[in-house]
């Protein structure tokens, strides 16, 4: 740096402290109105957009996959093409070096010029990072290749290490090479924007395809309160432990069970086991099944359907059902079968389906014996089976009505067991609000139910 030029320099500076503004209030004043931009953007976006909240942090799922923050995602796409036994070297050297060159900056970039036209080096280092960095996010926002996409992943690694490497070895080449500042600015910036369009196209290429065959997002269902866990519980518990263990956790003795006919189990629902078992433990039973006994695991760790979530929703039904310790505050009680008042006629939508839910389905749907009668849907209740209609309007010897208060009755198979098959009958109340649905009609809404009720 000459004097002349340093002379000029503190001319310039001179004159804009003349002229230009002051730091305090003009500067400080504008700072104040961004800044208050901002954090009303902040407010407006946490009151009506929010952050889409995860199912509660469960130390024992080892199904989760952790992700970083969408400001960190670039670093985490970045490690992916480090091999394992060096990931030290792009999880801690490499973010470290840059750190310090950019704390150095000031010290190792003597260049006395501000104007953008003579920093070209310093903008074209900058610039191929910055562009690699937000390809990286994108390239780790979309699904990862498959091993087999052989051509996806090598134009990842090419955007995301390779060309950004080269070009930043050549920039630093070319800068130290050309002695005339002109012909030094031309190759710098070729070099660089040649090196951005690069890694652009490679990276953006290779995203289009997976973003394309991207399973749908599914909604994570996260059990709020006590009451959704259990309602959600209950619905799982139907679904998944019924047939063994009877709705109402009682079973003593499996039966209609492949394997397991005539097995003597403990009843889930008796104080032997709600007393002596803590959550922990049922979460336990459930998630891992006991094997040598004949229950299989649940938990999608052991190779099961339910998520730790699902299991724990389980237990919070039993323990609110079961265990005559813990009571669940009347107006938190949501789902369950309302009962019915005197002369109430019941509808499928308010009555019969939960009941059905709860007491039929984990045997009447697809995919198990059950004569081909499916009893989870108004229509399927009304028209499938062998032996369908299994209910008629009007009829009290509809064959539901029969096997449900305890009679078999010859079918088209041989006979047909009383129902629930498992040894006891529905309480009286339930049996009831069947045999009062279909002598009413099978009214499906709650408005057809009103009409079908005889008049006051
Ligand atoms: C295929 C049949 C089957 C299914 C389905 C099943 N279990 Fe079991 N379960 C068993 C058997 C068999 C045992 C061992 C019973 C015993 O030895 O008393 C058992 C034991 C248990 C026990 C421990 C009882 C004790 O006294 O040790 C609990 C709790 C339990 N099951 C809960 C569940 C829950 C909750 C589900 C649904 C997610 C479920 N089970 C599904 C067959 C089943
Ligand atoms: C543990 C499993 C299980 C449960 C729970 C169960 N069923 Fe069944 N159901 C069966 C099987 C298996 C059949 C086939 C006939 C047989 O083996 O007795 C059947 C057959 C029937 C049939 C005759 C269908 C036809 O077309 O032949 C009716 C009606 C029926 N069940 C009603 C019910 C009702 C109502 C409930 C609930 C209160 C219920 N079942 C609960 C297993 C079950």
């Amino acid at each position: 740096m000459d004097e002349k030029f340093k002379q000029r320099v503190r001319e310039r500076y001179q004159r804009a402290l003349q002229h230009g503004e002051r730091f305090w209030p003009d500067s400080i004043y504008k700072d104040l109105l961004v800044s208050l931009g901002l954090f009303i953007l902040l407010v407006g976006l946490a009151t009506f957009v929010g952050v889409k909240p995860e199912p509660k942090v469960d130390p024992s799922d080892t199904a989760y996959i952790p992700r970083p923050e969408w400001y960190f995602l670039f670093l985490f796409e970045f490690l992916k093409f480090i091999p394992g036994k060096l990931e030290w070297l792009g999880a801690i050297v490499v973010p470290s070096v840059a750190v310090a060159v950019l704390f150095l900056l000031p010290l190792i970039d003597r260049n006395p010029h501000r104007h953008y036209s003579k920093r070209v080096l310093a903008i074209s280092v900058m610039g191929v990072i910055v562009v690699q960095m937000v390809m990286l996010t994108i390239m780790a926002s979309v699904p990862a290749p498959a091993p087999e996409q052989t051509a996806i992943k090598t134009m990842q690694m090419l955007a995301g290490l390779a060309i950004p490497a080269i070009t930043l070895i050549l920039l630093f080449i070319f800068s130290t090479m050309a002695k005339d500042p002109a012909a030094q600015r031309k190759s710098l910036t070729a070099t660089a924007g040649i090196a951005a369009l690069a890694i652009v196209v490679l990276a953006g290429g290779s995203a289009i395809p997976l973003q394309r065959n991207a399973p749908p997002k599914e909604e994570v269902a996260v059990a709020g309160t006590i009451a959704e866990q259990v309602a959600q519980g209950e619905e799982l518990y139907a679904l998944n432990c019924v047939e063994c263990h009877g709705a109402d956790g009682d079973v003593t003795v499996i039966q209609g069970v492949e394997g397991l006919d005539g097995k003597v189990v403990t009843p889930i629902s008796s104080k032997d086991v709600m007393y002596a078992f803590t959550d922990d433990t049922l979460f336990n039973i459930i998630n891992d099944g006991l094997s040598e006994l004949g229950m299989i695991p649940f938990g999608t760790a052991n190779g099961g359907e339910l998520s730790p979530g699902e299991i724990e929703s389980i237990v919070a039904y039993m323990r609110y059902t079961w265990d005559d310790r813990m009571e669940l505050p009347e107006e938190q009680r949501v789902g369950g079968i309302p009962s019915l008042a005197e002369g109430e006629v019941p509808s499928y939508d308010v009555h019969i389906e939960p009941l059905a839910k709860r007491y039929c389905v984990s045997c009447h749907r697809a995919g198990k014996e059950n004569n081909n009668y499916l009893m989870t849907s108004y229509d399927e209740i009304l028209n499938t089976g062998d032996d369908a209609p299994n209910v008629v309007a009007g009829d009290p010897n509809s064959i539901l009505l029969q096997v449900i208060q305890g009679h078999t009755v010859q079918g088209v198979n041989g006979e047909i067991d009383v129902m629930p098959p498992n040894g006891k009958l529905l309480k009286d109340e339930y049996i009831d609000m069947f045999v009062r649905w279909v002598m009413a009609g099978m009214p499906q809404t709650a408005e057809d139910a009103a009409a079908a009720a005889p008049a006051p």
